[in-house]
């Protein structure tokens, strides 16, 4: 493990959810709810092509919150951004800040590392490791130094990820036995397994058939009570189905051509999907856009 995790463990002290210009207001009892992320003005560039701009929003711990618009908007990116995943993609540059916690993802003392194992990814197409079911789960942990209790760690994220019964008598086979779904739930518990407080999910359910997208559905459900969940998707239903708060993200086009992605508005699902404040976000949820 490493030094710095006692100033990650400072974390977690319950704020308000912070109203914003852009946060749709409320008509249902807020409930407090601790905050996992506090974003401010974030931009995020591919060399010189700004691709996100002037992102501010929180994200309450417990809940899902689900990001939607059309495609290239960039919601993969400002997933990517709350994990710095984006680090390793050359010339690229971020503006803005990000809370994790309260303590910014930026500071000199996170390691990037320990933070994308707090904050765990599962990506659109289910890409388990060429292994079995077991050393999935079980490689990340045995990487960070844990020896003893591997096989509880297995199980337990196993169950978490609602697979356990699926598999238990397999263990040992390949990985790439499993159903599409089945692996997905696998690559959640893979995330699972490195005791992560966030899940970030981008487009988790893209390659599943529909019984298999509502297992996903109702895992994260589930997840929440144990995770902050932030799911991508393209799937308005998903949304409205699974998610406590959306934000819809649009994209602007300049006279250069130029495609920049920006949040519209955030609230509650429930009155995002009705009574929209804007009305690009009305035209994109009936189908009328995007
Ligand atoms: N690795 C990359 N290098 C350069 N540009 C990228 C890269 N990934 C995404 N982009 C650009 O950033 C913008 C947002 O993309 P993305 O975040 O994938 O949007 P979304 O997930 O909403 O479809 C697009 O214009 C896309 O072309
Ligand atoms: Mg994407």
């Amino acid at each position: 493990m490493t030094d710095d995790v006692s100033i990650w463990q400072a974390a977690a002290e319950p704020t308000a959810v912070r109203s914003g210009p852009r946060e749709v207001q409320s008509r249902v009892p807020k409930v407090p709810t601790e905050t996992v992320f506090t974003i401010e003005d974030l931009s995020f560039f591919y060399g010189d092509h700004k691709a996100i701009s002037d992102v501010s929003m929180t994200i309450g711990h417990h809940e899902v919150t689900a990001f939607i618009g059309p495609s290239g908007c960039g919601k993969t990116t400002f997933l990517r951004c709350l994990n710095r995943l984006n680090d390793l993609i050359p010339n690229t540059r971020t503006e803005g800040q990000i809370d994790f916690l309260g303590h910014s993802i930026f500071g000199a003392d996170v390691k990037p590392i320990e933070l994308r194992r707090r904050i765990g990814m599962v990506f659109q197409r289910p890409n388990p490791f060429p292994t079995s079911i077991y050393e999935n789960v079980a490689l990340a942990p045995r990487l960070h130094g844990m020896k003893k209790g591997l096989d509880d760690i297995v199980e337990e994220s196993l169950r978490k990820a609602a697979l356990w019964d699926e598999v238990k008598l397999k263990l040992k086979a390949s990985a790439f036995g499993l159903s599409g779904g089945q692996q997905q739930r696998l690559c959640i518990a893979r995330a699972i397994a490195m005791k992560p407080e966030v899940v970030l999910m981008d487009e988790p359910c893209a390659a599943l058939d529909p019984i298999a997208t509502l297992r996903i559905e109702e895992l994260m459900v589930q997840l929440k009570s144990d995770y902050a969940i932030l799911v991508v998707t393209h799937n308005m239903q998903q949304a409205s189905r699974v998610s406590d708060r959306t934000a819809f993200f649009s994209v602007a086009v300049d006279e250069k051509g130029t495609r920049t992605g920006h949040m519209i508005e955030m609230g509650p699902t429930d009155i995002m999907f009705t009574t929209p404040t804007d009305k690009r976000t009305e035209d994109y949820i009936t189908g009328r856009f995007g």
